[in-house]
């Protein structure tokens, strides 16, 4: 059987019970990038996810999409981009992957462009905006709304294959489990929602179900849809987890109902700046602190310097971000959106006034262990976007993620249909959900939440994680759900893997191990769930090779 393009010239419709086919976890950008690339193959794909495409996490993504498009001359380049981003991520990032990330990300950019992303151009090129831990403008956007219009245009390229029967959507539908045999994964049973029925869908898996929102329930920027119960999922199926103590706290968000608002950084690539008040008079301290990149120095190193000012006395506890200098044409044209969601929620215009913001989750960089082709250690199963490791390593520059989410779903979607093959076939019933497990709660219990927000801060001692890490068996032992007894193992194997690494890095910062030890950390965390306990291990980071970089 030919293993691409069985329908590229077809317009008939698929039966997706006869032919191999990708089931993809997850409708946001990741997902339906990856469900564009298979369709452009000629391959069979089912989007599955318990919400449409246009209520997924991404399209609330705001700031924009990192390419050194080098459209404000500033002889920007792919290699100063894989040069922030490794920096950036404190060289915990698998630089081959980085490489293939940066040197194709003016292609990914442009494919975006050409399915009709309205982002800014001038003169028909991109404009582009400064972004966190970046010397150059690299930064493609529409407003603060730019997931939202990466999200319309790609879900309107995926909808003609849908039309065509090549992309089959399972809106409502919840992964249930994994059918992993002998090291492989053959498919996955997903529940319908509405009906409660489980369906067997054999395939290949690729996992793109974003953050672990879960674990901090109220205290992330990101969906409480994005609970992480997937990668709770794979992880206690057998799939390793990578680097999951790298957890990104955004410097400006404040908080909302159940969550936290985000600021987005173009605030600051617009001018925005950060100030305290210290006897009285307003103090630039990013400005001062680090005269080079100030506001927009990485998020980890921006976070670690507001937390440190609001807990100095003398400063009265509070952080303000001063975007009242913006010119008109600024508000107008690039924050009308930011702009709108500050009023509505705080009620006062920040053009007029300054907001006190502090830190909140935004972003997992740890996640499900891939290798460059988005290939995890189980075979059949691959995983991309928030949900994975990839790209990041230590903390993650502002507008990479979309970056990485739509590159991710390509690079795991060309992997999938590689190793495509004829048992990757079929469907059948598989019985149905209790009544009482359709819907779900967004979080773990208070006293796991509690234990999870207190030891996983910006700044973390090993006497507060191993207390935490201690404590979580008892939570798991007296837990009666399965859900939330892998929501806690999730949690244990975050808690065990900021344990184990005694150093500070990136978004890891130990009070009691202060400084950064490459000669033993400059290494992968690895976390496996091995006869029903949480083991974590230290793995070298893959060399570079001639060519990348
Ligand atoms: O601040 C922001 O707009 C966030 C962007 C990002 O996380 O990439």
């Amino acid at each position: 059987m030919k293993k691409k393009g069985i329908y590229s010239d077809s317009h008939m419709k698929v039966d997706h019970r006869k032919v191999p086919s990708v089931n993809i976890i997850g409708a946001g950008l990741v997902g339906l990038s990856a469900a564009l690339a298979l369709s452009r193959m000629g391959i069979p794909c089912r989007l599955i996810s318990p919400m449409p495409s246009e209520r997924a996490q991404s399209v609330m993504a705001e700031g924009g999409i990192n390419a050194a498009l080098d459209t404000m001359g500033e002889n920007d380049t792919p290699y100063d981009h894989y040069e922030d981003t490794m920096r950036g991520g404190v060289y915990l990032a698998d630089p081959n992957a980085v490489w293939a990330l940066c040197s194709r990300a003016p292609e990914t950019v442009g494919l975006l462009l050409s399915l009709g992303a309205a982002l800014r151009t001038e003169n028909d090129r991109p404009v582009l905006r400064n972004f966190g831990g970046q010397k150059k403008k690299r930064t493609a956007y529409a407003k603060s709304s730019t997931g939202k219009i990466l999200m319309t245009a790609l879900t309107d390229a995926v909808r003609r294959y849908e039309a065509e029967g090549l992309v089959k959507r399972y809106s409502h539908h919840r992964l249930h489990s994994l059918c992993i045999r002998n090291g492989e994964c053959l498919g996955a049973e997903v529940a319908d929602l509405h009906s409660r029925v489980i369906t067997e869908l054999k395939g290949s898996v690729i996992l793109a179900s974003g953050g672990m929102n879960s674990l901090f329930p109220g205290l992330t920027t990101g969906s409480a849809v994005n609970t992480g119960d997937v990668t709770a999922l794979a992880f206690v199926s057998g799939a390793e987890l990578a680097d999951l103590e790298f957890i990104q706290y955004h410097p400006t968000t404040f908080p909302i109902a159940g969550k936290r608002c985000l600021i987005s950084e173009a605030a600051r690539g617009e001018g925005g700046r950060l100030f305290a008040l210290r006897n009285g008079k307003p103090w630039y301290f990013m400005q001062e602190k680090h005269p080079v990149l100030g506001d927009l120095s990485p998020r980890d190193v921006v976070s670690r310097e507001i937390e440190l000012v609001r807990n100095d006395k003398g400063c009265g506890g509070k952080v303000f971000l001063d975007m009242t200098g913006l010119e008109d044409y600024v508000w107008k044209n690039r924050l009308s959106d930011l702009r709108e969601e500050c009023i509505r929620y705080l009620r006062r215009d920040p053009a007029t006034y300054p907001v006190e913001v502090s830190p909140g989750i935004h972003y997992f960089m740890g996640g499900i262990n891939v290798d460059e082709h988005h290939r995890t250690n189980i075979a059949g199963l691959y995983a991309a976007g928030e949900c994975a490791c990839q790209y990041h390593g230590a903390n993650r520059l502002g507008g990479n993620s979309m970056l990485g989410a739509v590159f991710g779903g390509q690079v795991a979607a060309e992997s999938a249909a590689s190793e495509l093959s004829e048992k990757n076939t079929g469907e059948k019933e598989a019985g149905s959900l209790p009544p009482d497990e359709v819907m779900q709660p967004v979080g773990v219990r208070k006293e796991a939440a509690k234990l999870l927000r207190d030891s996983l801060g910006i700044f973390r001692s090993g006497k507060k994680l191993e207390a935490a890490a201690d404590k979580i068996p008892e939570l798991i032992g007296a837990e009666d759900s399965t859900l939330q007894r892998n929501r806690l193992r999730l949690g244990q194997a975050v808690l065990l893997s900021a344990l184990n690494r005694r150093e500070s890095r990136g978004a890891h910062t130990r009070t009691d191990y202060p400084e950064t030890d490459d000669e033993h950390y400059r290494k992968t965390t690895v976390a496996v769930f091995d006869r029903n306990e949480v083991k974590i291990s230290f793995r070298d980071i893959p060399e570079k090779r001639g060519g990348a970089g």
